[in-house]
């Protein structure tokens, strides 16, 4: 089978197209003929093993994300059929419950979804709903996942809540779209007019420009009356951390889920103790939450946002766009 794979040493230059043999599924196993693959931001770090030991060993196919068409079952699996189109879960063996310490990552350290071929535990796949095309189900696993976990685990948001969300990438809009669905108001912050213009047209009700207002949260506080936000997703980190604990309301609920300007904590404590702030450290998600994702996704008949596809040869095109920063929504590859 074809796969992009990193190869002999750790760099971007190293990530090379190269053939491998054809899997078999084990038992428990099934193997998938991938369709789509989708980027997130972890997939520029892993080539340069930026996840440290944790990012495996090389040679490693990258690529958290994809979709897959079910073409053989090893024996024991009666989850799935031959034909059914699943998503392999990110962090493989987690399944439900707290975050279980066994579970490994797709993409590194466990091989990705670059491959034509790809075998994975049957408990670890998740059916897509047919109205998605390959490209849109193949943005389900981190991304999508990783803004549910955020807002509809454990009854966090209640309809009218106010709800904050840092910029106009895969997390971002999944964001967007789910806690409208929730029955949320939404500011989004983003870099570009041109881009809040579009987060608008899916459901923004407020937006401020954070690179013509850098200390976005006056604005945003203002937005919401001076009550400040009962859920914000920190997406930026660093840089953004500081104002997000002075627009969070008193008692209100930070996710905690990206570092995309730095991941040094600079907050001041003291104020997320006065704000009695609760701060929830947010990892992807487990298997049965992406099944009741796809449930709503399914009724609700959410549409993804894909900002761009590529051919499977074209990955380091597509890394390029991802790190370029201009995208709205999700980078997809086709296989
Ligand atoms: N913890 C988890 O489970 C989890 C899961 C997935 C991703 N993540 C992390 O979440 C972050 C976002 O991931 P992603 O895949 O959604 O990335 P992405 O699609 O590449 O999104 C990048 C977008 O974020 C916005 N942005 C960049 N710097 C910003 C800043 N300083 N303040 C506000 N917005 C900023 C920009 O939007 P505009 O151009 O509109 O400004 C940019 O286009 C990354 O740090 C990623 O590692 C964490």
């Amino acid at each position: 089978m074809k796969v992009f794979q990193i190869q002999d040493d750790w760099s971007m230059a190293n990530l090379r197209i190269a053939t491998r043999p054809d899997p078999k599924p084990g038992p428990g196993e099934v193997l998938l003929r991938m369709k789509a693959a989708s980027l997130n931001y972890r997939d520029l770090l892993v080539p340069l093993r930026g996840y440290g030991p944790h990012t495996g060993t090389l040679p490693l196919i990258p690529v958290s994300d994809g979709v897959g068409e079910v073409i053989e079952s090893g024996t024991g699996v009666a989850r799935v059929r031959v034909g059914d189109r699943v998503c392999p879960c990110f962090r493989q063996g987690w399944i439900d419950g707290p975050p279980d310490p066994a579970y490994v990552n797709l993409g590194g350290p466990l091989d990705g979804t670059m491959a034509e071929l790809m075998c994975v535990p049957a408990a670890g796949v998740v059916k897509v709903p047919a109205y998605l095309s390959d490209e849109q189900a193949a943005t389900l696993p981190c991304a999508a996942l990783t803004a549910w976990s955020a807002l509809a685990m454990d009854d966090r948001l209640s309809p009218g809540a106010r709800v904050l969300v840092q910029g106009t990438g895969g997390v971002a809009l999944f964001a967007l779209q789910f806690a409208k669905l929730m029955g949320a108001e939404v500011t989004v912050i983003s870099s570009s007019d041109e881009k809040i213009a579009r987060a608008r047209a899916l459901g923004a009700d407020a937006a401020i420009n954070y690179r013509t207002t850098p200390e976005w949260a006056k604005a945003t506080r203002d937005i919401t009356g001076g009550q400040g936000y009962d859920h914000i997703l920190e997406l930026g980190g660093e840089k953004t951390l500081p104002q997000s604990l002075l627009c969070v309301r008193t008692g209100g609920t930070i996710s905690i889920i990206g570092v995309l300007s730095g991941g040094t904590m600079t907050a001041e404590v003291g104020r997320i103790v006065m704000r009695q702030a609760r701060m929830h450290g947010i990892g992807v998600g487990h298997r049965n939450g992406f099944e009741a994702m796809v449930r709503a996704l399914e009724l609700h008949r959410v549409v993804p946002v894909v900002d761009r596809v590529f051919d499977f040869d074209a990955l380091h095109d597509a890394l390029a766009t991802l790190k370029n920063g201009a995208h709205f929504g999700k980078i997809c590859i086709r296989h």
